[in-house]
């Protein structure tokens, strides 16, 4: 039992998180992984206890639980809330007290989101800025005014006392609906964030939207293959091969980019397929459409370009690309529509 690697894993029950557990489920060293999870639903605690998890029933709010967990964790793997510094703060102080009774750091692998590197184009115009994860002295140029860098400058500083070894997963825009064991028991969301919350509003209104011209880039990642990237990641970090952490722990999970206009023009076309849209050319979403579906946030009218060149650097190999995106969409569309998804502003 000593032998084994104790992983505490939050989010587990969502879109990134399930899907990394159920490749840490099946992965071929899983006999040697004690994995704990902390899960809202005791339904779904004790599904995960049937597939051997040690689920633990408790929410973000119950930062003592979770400082415990972190304390008894080799490596904590933080998959649910890219923003919640007070979570952060928790598992830090966990980690820390291990530090002080083991001597020997943890490893904390924290799930952020490129949305740190996005500008205010409102899809006016595309930006040539990119930036690539192997290059921190560029990443460190990111003011810490961006959105979730307050998170990721904590985490930096944590690196820097050497209580913790950071790495910083940054997904862009993940897509595909998830499929895995855990979406087929009803543990786990299978949908994505970004594309859903756009295939909702141009539902509700009718036709294919974007924010203004729709010209920004984003950069996206198929959801098994951002998986593989925490796998990679994990593999790199127990063989001991000493992949880049603290300042140079940032992995960018992406393969290819498109802009916003691309995206809105496939969910255009598909709503005129399955009966739903007036035309096949996106609109810009009106400023009242902007409030109602993404709390007023000209956010997906941003540019956030990026390079994974340290997550490849680890071996990770994603093969997808914009044309699978594309793809994804006329079926994210009928799902969601038989889930009679609606807007849910706030969750972007
Ligand atoms: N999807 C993307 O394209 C994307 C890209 C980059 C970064 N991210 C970021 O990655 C994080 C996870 O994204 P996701 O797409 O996996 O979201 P998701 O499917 O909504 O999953 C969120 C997970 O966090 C758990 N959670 C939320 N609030 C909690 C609370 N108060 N206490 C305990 N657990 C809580 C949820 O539990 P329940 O099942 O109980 O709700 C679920 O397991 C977010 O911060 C997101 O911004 C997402």
């Amino acid at each position: 039992m000593t032998s084994k690697i104790n992983i505490f894993a939050t989010g587990v029950t969502g879109y990134i998180g399930g899907s990394v557990l159920a490749r840490l489920l099946e992965h071929p060293d899983a006999g040697s992984f004690h994995v704990t999870a902390l899960v809202r639903s005791e339904e779904k605690a004790n599904k995960l206890k049937a597939l051997g998890v040690n689920a633990v029933v408790g929410t973000h709010s119950e930062l003592g639980l979770i400082k415990d967990l972190a304390s008894e964790a080799d490596v904590v793997i933080a998959m649910a809330d890219a923003d919640n510094i007070k979570v952060v703060h928790a598992i830090l102080q966990g980690i820390k007290e291990r530090h002080t009774k083991i001597g020997a750091p943890s490893i904390l692998i924290h799930t952020v989101h490129v949305g740190v590197l996005a500008d205010n184009a409102e899809g006016k115009h595309k930006t040539d800025i990119i930036y690539d994860d192997a290059d921190p002295a560029q990443l460190e140029l990111l003011p810490p005014t961006q959105l979730h860098r307050n998170v990721d400058l904590e985490l930096l500083e944590a690196d820097k006392e050497g209580y913790v070894k950071v790495y910083i997963i940054a997904p862009s825009t993940i897509y595909g609906i998830a499929s895995n064991k855990l979406v087929d028991e009803g543990i786990q969301n299978p949908h994505s964030i970004q594309i859903p919350a756009l295939i909702a509003a141009s539902l509700d209104r009718g036709q294919g939207g974007m924010v203004g011209e729709g010209k920004n880039l984003w950069p996206n990642v198929e959801i098994a293959e951002l998986a593989d990237l925490y796998i990679k990641l994990l593999d790199a970090i127990n063989s001991e091969s000493f992949p880049g952490h603290g300042r140079e722990g940032f992995y960018f999970g992406e393969n290819g980019e498109h802009s916003l206009y691309e995206v809105g023009k496939a969910i255009a076309e598909a709503l005129v397929e399955l009966g739903k849209g007036k035309s096949t050319e996106p609109t810009p979403f009106t400023k009242e459409e902007i409030d109602k579906y993404f709390g007023g946030s000209a956010y997906l009218g941003s540019n956030s370009r990026c390079r994974g060149n340290r997550s490849r650097s680890i071996g990770w190999k994603p093969v997808k690309t914009t044309k699978d995106m594309l793809a994804s969409i006329k079926p994210e569309v009928e799902a969601l529509i038989k889930r009679n998804y609606k807007p849910q502003e706030g969750k972007l």
